[in-house]
């Protein structure tokens, strides 16, 4: 793939991110409606909405024959050269309480492989975005992941499922053992934006249960464009349909994945 074509794939994902955050902040901090999917915890906003229709529009003037799967309407995967897979608002729970922590969320998969993320952040007015084979990069700031050495000097962050409770596989084991050995926790309620903070140094690990592709497709590219690495729980690589994430900076991997299998020597079902 060229690089001309690389560059306008990444301004098209860059144009429909700027183009859903005008909708978020557009109700930031108003009324908006609240409705429940799943249960009480799992909530989706007009501005979820509103914003998935815009970046639909965005991509679809552009690459019309291009597959899309994103979150709140269209998230059948169907197979084609090109997919987006798109979480128009990632971090909806704060949204809808006006906590300023969330994102759109947009990556690029090109049979099979994810080659473009982008990661929009309209409150503090930070983009992230890799190419693959590019680096990552914070606005037009290169970044790189942290260069902490030890679970118990690091910061890290995680978050919880939906369905905690009423599922085994609730990640309170996990987050109790981890409690116990980093320096700090944090569970900032965006994932996409817990693995942009982990690209430019902010976190030095991360791992979650139940998340969606949509969640991790574009920071999971920032994160390994910056030096980190991702995978899943009980695996080398990493694949955006298996539902759990460890990610870190290359120093921290293998102390994070012995704390892991520890915990649970099974893999937790989700
Ligand atoms: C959620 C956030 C949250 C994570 C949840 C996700 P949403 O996405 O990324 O941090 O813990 O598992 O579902 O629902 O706000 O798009
Ligand atoms: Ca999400
Ligand atoms: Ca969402």
């Amino acid at each position: 793939m060229y690089d001309g074509f690389k560059s306008e794939l990444l301004q098209t994902a860059q144009l429909a991110a700027l183009n859903a955050s005008d909708i978020h902040m557009k109700y930031f901090g108003k009324h908006k409606e609240i409705e429940h999917k799943l249960n009480e915890f799992d909530l989706v906003t007009n501005a979820d909405k509103e914003s998935e229709e815009i970046i639909i529009k965005t991509i679809r003037n552009k690459f019309a024959h291009h597959n899309v799967l994103s979150e709140e309407f269209n998230n059948d995967i169907e197979t084609a050269e090109f997919t987006w897979i798109i979480d128009p608002l990632d971090g909806t729970t704060n949204y809808a309480h006006n906590y300023p922590q969330f994102c759109v969320s947009i990556g690029l998969m090109h049979r099979g492989d994810i080659i473009v993320g982008v990661v929009y952040d309209p409150v503090k007015n930070e983009l992230f975005h890799a190419i693959k084979g590019s680096g990552a990069f914070l606005n037009t700031r290169e970044i790189k992941v942290s260069s902490v050495k030890k679970v118990s000097e690091s910061l890290l962050a995680t978050g919880f499922p939906y369905d905690r409770r009423n599922k085994k596989a609730n990640n309170m084991d996990y987050f109790e053992a981890f409690s116990y050995k980093a320096q700090a926790i944090r569970r900032p309620g965006s994932a996409a934006l817990d693995l942009c903070y982990l690209a430019c140094g902010r976190f030095d690990g991360f791992w979650e249960l139940k998340l969606a592709p949509w969640d991790t497709a574009a920071g999971a590219i920032i994160v390994k464009e910056a030096g980190g690495i991702v995978s899943n729980f009980f695996s080398d690589s990493f694949d955006i349909f298996t539902k759990h994430i460890i990610a870190s900076n290359p120093y921290i991997y293998d102390e994070m994945t012995t704390i892991i299998r520890e915990t649970n020597p099974e893999l937790p079902e989700v």
